[in-house]
This record gives structure tokens, sequence and C-alpha cells, in this order.
């Protein structure tokens, strides 16, 4: 997994450009309605979604496993923190976030990473705090192209593996997480002229009041 993204980065850098995703767009909206102010972006890349939260002054903390991506993040002027390492190792601070957004990573994980990449994205969340995730869905053209792993899951390309999502996995993984929401969206592909949208899910989760902490 690591040796993919480095290789991509470091030999296409800036490759979706710096257009946040309109996921990006309406998570803020929606953040900035729950008057949540300081998130946390795992899987952060060289910060195209981030860039847009930071511009709307956000205070942002990144979580990032290529360190090209964080070269090219701080060659493109975003200074904010960014722990350097896999979100499977997380925590990597003792903070707790207003907001968590997290674009297009948690599918790249296996079942085990999954859950427990989700605890601690929780276990991270102020009370009351909200996180947003978009993830692959089942209803993208490119499910089930590629190389078999397991159920919903496939190399769509070498050393880029993928699981996607439909309604009921979703509810299966998220709902501990207090799901307050799951939609499928048609995300653009805004730095490829006449490019398809993808099918995405977008899943928000609000943590209550009274939510307790998970094992690690
Ligand atoms: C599909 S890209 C999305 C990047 C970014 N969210 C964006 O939209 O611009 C997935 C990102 O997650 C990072 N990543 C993959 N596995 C990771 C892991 N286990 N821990 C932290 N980051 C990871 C990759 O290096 C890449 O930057």
């Amino acid at each position: 997994m690591i040796e993919y993204w480095e290789s991509r980065f470091k030999n296409e850098g800036a490759m979706w450009k710096f257009d946040p995703s309109d996921s990006a767009i309406n998570a803020m909206e929606f953040f900035k309605y729950e008057k949540i102010n300081e998130i946390l972006i795992p899987g952060f890349g060289y910060g195209r979604n981030a860039k847009l939260f930071i511009d709307n002054g956000f205070k942002v903390t990144g979580i990032e496993i290529s360190g090209s991506a964080i070269d090219l993040a701080r060659t493109n002027g975003i200074q904010c923190t960014i722990h350097h390492g896999s979100v499977t190792s997380m925590p990597f601070d003792n903070k707790q976030y207003e907001g968590i957004f997290c674009f297009a990573l948690i599918h790249l994980l296996n079942k085990r990473e999954r859950r427990k990449f989700l605890k601690s994205c929780f276990n991270q969340l102020k009370q009351e705090g909200a996180m947003v995730l978009t993830v692959a869905s089942k209803q993208t053209a490119l499910y089930g192209s590629g190389k078999y792993i397991s159920r919903d899951r496939y190399e769509i390309a070498k050393g880029l593996e993928v699981y996607f999502y439909d309604s009921e996995s979703v509810l299966n993984e998220f709902s501990d997480f207090e799901m307050i929401d799951c939609r499928t969206i048609e995300e653009p592909v805004k730095f490829m002229k006449g490019e398809e949208p993808v099918k995405l899910k977008f899943v928000v989760c609000k943590k209550s009041k009274t939510a307790i902490p998970f094992s690690r």
C-alpha cells in the first residue's frame, strides 16, 4: 500500500490538482452548520481538500502515510500539522477533534483495519462532534474489476486494494459509530475533462453526549 502511494505521488505530483472534492465542500458546509472548527483529516494526501478547510478558517491536522505527499503539501504552502504514518497506528496525538473528514481512504484498508480505524476516529471525536467519510461504492464502474481478493474487495491496480460498499455493508460497519446519514453521491472528477463522475457513499456519524469510548 505505502509503495503504491509513494510511487504515485513521487511520479505524478499533485495529480488531482488543487480543486477540492464536492464531498469536502459539502462536509465543510455541514461542519459550519454544526459550529465545528477543528478537524482531523486522515488520508490527507497533498492537501487538496485540507486547503479548502484551511482557507475557510478551520484548524486542520492531517495523517498521511506517504512522505512524498507531505512534501508536496509543504511545497504548496500547506503548513498545518501532518502526522506521517498509517491510520492503523492512530492515535498520533491525544487531542479530541470537533470533526473528522476522510475522503477515499477507509476502503483501502482490510476488514480488521477498517474497524480499528473507525474506533480510533470515534475515540478522537469530541462529544457532539461529527465525522464525514466518503467511501467507494459498489455502484461505481470499477466494482468487480481487477483481481478478486475477498467479498467486495478487489486489487484494481497493482498494489491498490479496494473494498466496495453497498448500503448493507455501510450499515454493518458504521452503525456502531452513531451513523446519522448515508447517501450515494456522484463525485465529479474535476481534474480530468469529460470524465464520468464517480459514485461514492457519503457517510455521516455524529457522536452523542453520552457516547462511551471504544477499547482499542
Ligand atoms: C485516494 S487518496 C485520497 C487523498 C486525499 N484524501 C484527497 O482526496 O486528495 C488516499 C490517500 O490516503 C493515503 N493513505 C493510504 N493508506 C493510508 C494509511 N494506511 N494511512 C494513512 N494514509 C493512507 C494515501 O497515501 C493517499 O494520500
